[in-house]
C-alpha cells in the first residue's frame, strides 16, 4: 500500500493512504494557484489543519461543516469551527500528541510561526504534523522557520515537505539547513509561487538540496503527484 500526495497550490495537499483521504490545511477558494475546487476532490475522510491564518483553513468548513470528513487540529481551531460552522467530528489536539487514522497515525509536531484567525480570534499554537502510514513517515513542517528539533521528530524520515516561501516562512537557505538536520531521504517544497511576496524558484532549490544533501528533491507543479 502506498501513500500519495497530490499538491493542490500553496500549502495544500491531498494525501491517500489506503482508506485514508486526507487534506492538509484547505485554501482552495480565492487561491490564485489553485487548479480545482472542493467539490472536484470527491470524498474526503479528514482535514488536517496546522494553523488558523487564511491560506490555510480557508475551505475547512467546506469538508467538514456537512459532518462527512473529520477535523484534526488544535484544540482552539476545532472548537472555533464548532462554533462557527457547526462542525461536529473533529479531534482537538495539541503539540506532542498523536492521533489514529485507518492506514497510521498523525504526530502533531511544533511549529515557530503564529497563528490567529481572520477575525482575530486567538487560533492556537502553530503546528506540524508527522504522518507515519503505509510503512513510511512524512514529515510536514508546515509554516514555520527552521528548529534545531525538527531532528528529534523527523530525523531520517522518507519525505519532508518544507516551506521555502521565505518572508512568513523558512526560505530556501535554511530549508536546506532542515534537510541536512533531519536527513530525509526525499524532500519537496510547499508554501511558494502563490504570490509575488513568497515567489521562488524550486529548481534553484533543487540544485542547492542536490549539491548541499543526500536528499532527492522533488519538484511537483500544481495537480501533481508523488507516490511513496
Ligand atoms: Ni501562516
Ligand atoms: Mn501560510
Amino acid at each position: 500500500m502506498a501513500i500519495r500526495l497530490t499538491w493542490l497550490g500553496h500549502a495544500s495537499w491531498l494525501i491517500e493512504a489506503g482508506s485514508d483521504r486526507i487534506i492538509l490545511d484547505p485554501f482552495l477558494t480565492g487561491n490564485p494557484a489553485a487548479k480545482c475546487r472542493p467539490s472536484d476532490l470527491g470524498k474526503v475522510t479528514h482535514v488536517l489543519v496546522s494553523h488558523a491564518h487564511h491560506d490555510h483553513v480557508a475551505d475547512v468548513h467546506n469538508f467538514t461543516a456537512s459532518g462527512e470528513a473529520m477535523l484534526i487540529a488544535n484544540f482552539e481551531i476545532t472548537q472555533w469551527f464548532e462554533r462557527h460552522h457547526g462542525v461536529k467530528r473533529s479531534v482537538g489536539m495539541n503539540t506532542g500528541g498523536k492521533v489514529a487514522i485507518a492506514s497510521g497515525e498523525i504526530l502533531m509536531t511544533p511549529a515557530f510561526h503564529s497563528s490567529s484567525f481572520s477575525d482575530g480570534s486567538y487560533g492556537g499554537c502553530p503546528g506540524g504534523f508527522v504522518l507515519k502510514a503505509s510503512g513510511k513517515r512524512i514529515y510536514f513542517a508546515c509554516d514555520t522557520g527552521f528548529f534545531s528539533d525538527m531532528a528529534h521528530y523527523a530525523l531520517g524520515a522518507d519525505l519532508a515537505v518544507l516551506p521555502i516561501g521565505d518572508l512568513f516562512t523558512m526560505g530556501i537557505d535554511e530549508s536546506i539547513r532542515a534537510i541536512r538536520t533531519i536527513r530525509p531521504a526525499k524532500a519537496l517544497p510547499t508554501h511558494y509561487g502563490t504570490w509575488p511576496p513568497i515567489e521562488q524558484d524550486p529548481h534553484a532549490w533543487a540544485d542547492k538540496v542536490r549539491a548541499e544533501s543526500d536528499a532527492e528533491p522533488i519538484v511537483l507543479k500544481v495537480g501533481e503527484s508523488i507516490s511513496l
